[in-house]
């Protein structure tokens, strides 16, 4: 694990070259400590220097050495069992990594979304828990609605920007009919997606493109796979001025590409916008995750693009996220998570 961690896959900088130095300032006492004293141990640590979600964090890291997703998932017996200095000494060099804000996510290297185990890996970005509710709505509009059902039974859905898959993946697999087609810009998203469905076995029915959605033309590469039922993203959305205020979890680790929307946000969702009804049937659905803002800054812009008719159909807000002014925002927190929105446009009916 640690060795995949540190070939991650495409990382630039931090501290991929780095080796441990054998003096290490957090060392435990020597005598074999228990889970429970390790946790509570580095907890301390965690919390002296700072690091958000200290204790979750170190239960999270003990129990990946232990074998366990969780703390409370350990046996209890496994509570209060002294660790082994092999396992003593791994849990010392992944609290190293959450020392240096790595978010937990890409220290234990995998993380569970839509009750998927997902690989992660810097820099591809690390699915949110609201991201969840895209999902269950685009599951609710689909069993609940007849009218989406593609040539194998199920819809064909488009993902742009699938990042690590997260979101293509958990459709399959809760549509056993359905296929999609996924597409990113980054490398180590496509490579990251990939390997995440061959991991789920879910591989046959998804094909993972390489694909800038803001290059003129480039929706005609897509065209031999449509026309899709629906198209779903949760794309780059986050204000530029608002990208200094993101946690060092993710300023240092997570790939600026997949979160910084420009000026409004809006760079990456106005070229989803323009190419969705190309590939899109008619009456065919966007599925979006978006910043509150954009509701309305993507009603006032499709009014200059009335060729593209696309119609707002619903607004999914987030009612207990938080606003950005003065809030630091790390990887799924649940307590200080920004604020978003999802919302849903179709495409206007062509009368024959
Ligand atoms: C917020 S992340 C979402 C990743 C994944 N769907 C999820 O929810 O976990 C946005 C993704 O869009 C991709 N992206 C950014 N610009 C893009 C572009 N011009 N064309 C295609 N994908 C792009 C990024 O590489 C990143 O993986």
């Amino acid at each position: 694990m640690l060795r995949a961690l540190l070939s991650g896959l495409g990382w630039r900088g931090g501290i991929w070259g780095c080796t441990f130095s054998s003096r290490q300032p957090h060392l435990p006492p020597a005598r074999l400590l228990s889970a429970t004293e390790l946790v509570s141990h580095w907890t301390v640590v965690f919390e002296k220097r700072g690091i958000p979600e200290a204790r979750e964090s170190s239960e999270y890291i003990v129990a990946h050495v232990l074998g366990a997703k969780t703390f409370q998932s350990l046996r209890p017996g496994l509570w209060t069992q002294p660790l082994t200095p092999w396992q003593l000494q791994y849990v010392q060099e992944l609290s190293s990594y959450r020392l240096q804000r790595m978010p937990v996510q890409y220290i234990l290297g995998e993380w569970d979304f839509q009750g998927l185990s997902l690989k992660m890996a810097p820099p591809v970005f690390i699915p949110r828990p609201e991201t969840e509710e895209l999902v269950e709505w685009v599951l609710e509009e689909v069993t609940q609605g007849p009218r989406v059902v593609g040539a194998q039974g199920g819809p064909l859905i488009l993902e742009v920007g699938c990042g690590s898959g997260a979101i293509s993946l958990s459709l399959l697999s809760k549509l056993p009919q359905s296929r999609v087609i996924a597409v990113d810009k980054g490398e180590a998203a496509i490579c990251l997606a990939r390997e995440n469905a061959q991991r789920l076995r879910l591989q046959d029915r998804i094909q993972i493109i390489p694909f800038d959605v803001t290059l003129d033309g480039s929706w005609a590469h897509l065209l031999p796979w449509g026309p899709v039922d629906l198209v779903v993203s949760n794309p780059p959305y986050v204000f530029h001025r608002d990208m200094e205020k993101l946690a060092p979890e993710i300023l240092s680790y997570e790939d600026p590409l997949a979160l910084d929307g420009g000026e409004e946000g809006m760079d990456i969702i106005t070229h989803i916008l323009a190419l969705a009804p190309r590939l899109l049937k008619d009456s065919g659905s966007i599925f979006l995750e978006v910043d509150p803002r954009h509701p309305e800054l993507v009603g006032s812009w499709l009014q200059s693009q009335p060729d593209l008719s696309l119609n707002l159909v619903a607004v999914r807000r987030d009612f207990c996220g938080r606003n950005w002014e003065g809030s630091e925002i790390s990887p799924n927190s649940q307590a200080n998570k920004l604020s978003y929105s999802r919302g849903c446009w179709q495409k206007t009916q062509i009368p024959a």
